[in-house]
C-alpha cells in the first residue's frame, strides 16, 4: 500500500478526535465544564497519536525523501507542513496550560475553548492541505515512495509505538462514547 494511503487513513482517526474536541468545546462554552481528566485524555491523544506517531513520521519521512530529489526543506510544501505541525504543537501546549489554570479560574473555560477551536481549524486545514497538495506532490516526485525506505520507516514506527497507540485509541473510543455517541 502507498505510504500516503496509510497516512490518509491515520487522518480519519485524527478527525474522530476532532469530533470529540468539538463536543468538548461546546461543553466548555455552555458549562458546566467537562471533567479535566477527559480534556487531558484528549490532549494526550493529540500529543501521542497526532503528533509523535503521525506528524513526526511525516516529518522524518517526507522531509528526507523529498530533499533527496532536490525539494528544499525551507520553502514550498515541506516548509508549509513543518510550520503547520509546529503551530499545532504550540496550540496543544497552550491548551495544556489553560487546562491547568481552569482548576483555579473558571473564567479560563472560554480561553481553553478558543485554543481548542483554533487547533481544530488548523488541523482541518492541515489535513486538507496534505491530502490535496503535499501527498499527491510527493507521489508524483517520488515514484518509489512506497518502496524500501518508507515501508521500513512505517514498520519501525509501528513496532516502537504499538502498545502506546493501542492504548490511546482505546481512550479515544471511550471519549467518543461519552461525548459523541
Ligand atoms: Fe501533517
Ligand atoms: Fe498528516
Amino acid at each position: 500500500m502507498q505510504p500516503t494511503r496509510v497516512l490518509t487513513a491515520e487522518h480519519r482517526r485524527i478527525e474522530q478526535a476532532l469530533v470529540v474536541l468539538s463536543a468538548i468545546v461546546a461543553q466548555l462554552r455552555r458549562g458546566p465544564p467537562p471533567a479535566a481528566v477527559d480534556v487531558e485524555t484528549l490532549l494526550g491523544f493529540l500529543r501521542v497519536y497526532a503528533d509523535v506517531y503521525h506528524h513526526q513520521l511525516e516529518e522524518r519521512m517526507l522531509t528526507e525523501a523529498l530533499s533527496q530529489v532536490g525539494l528544499p526543506e525551507r520553502s514550498g510544501p515541506v516548509a508549509a507542513m513543518l510550520a503547520q505541525h509546529l503551530e499545532a504543537r504550540c496550540l496543544i501546549d497552550l491548551a495544556g496550560v489553560a487546562l491547568v489554570r481552569l482548576a483555579a479560574e473558571p473564567g479560563v473555560a472560554a480561553e481553553l475553548a478558543d485554543v481548542l477551536q483554533s487547533y481544530q481549524r488548523l488541523l482541518v486545514h492541515h489535513i486538507r492541505y496534505e491530502e490535496q497538495v503535499l501527498y499527491p506532490f510527493a507521489e508524483r516526485l517520488l515514484p518509489s515512495l512506497a518502496a524500501g525506505l518508507l515501508s521500513e520507516a512505517f514498520a519501525r514506527r509501528d513496532e516502537q509505538h504499538a502498545v502506546e497507540v493501542e492504548s490511546q485509541l482505546a481512550k479515544l473510543a471511550a471519549l467518543r462514547r461519552r461525548y459523541v455517541e
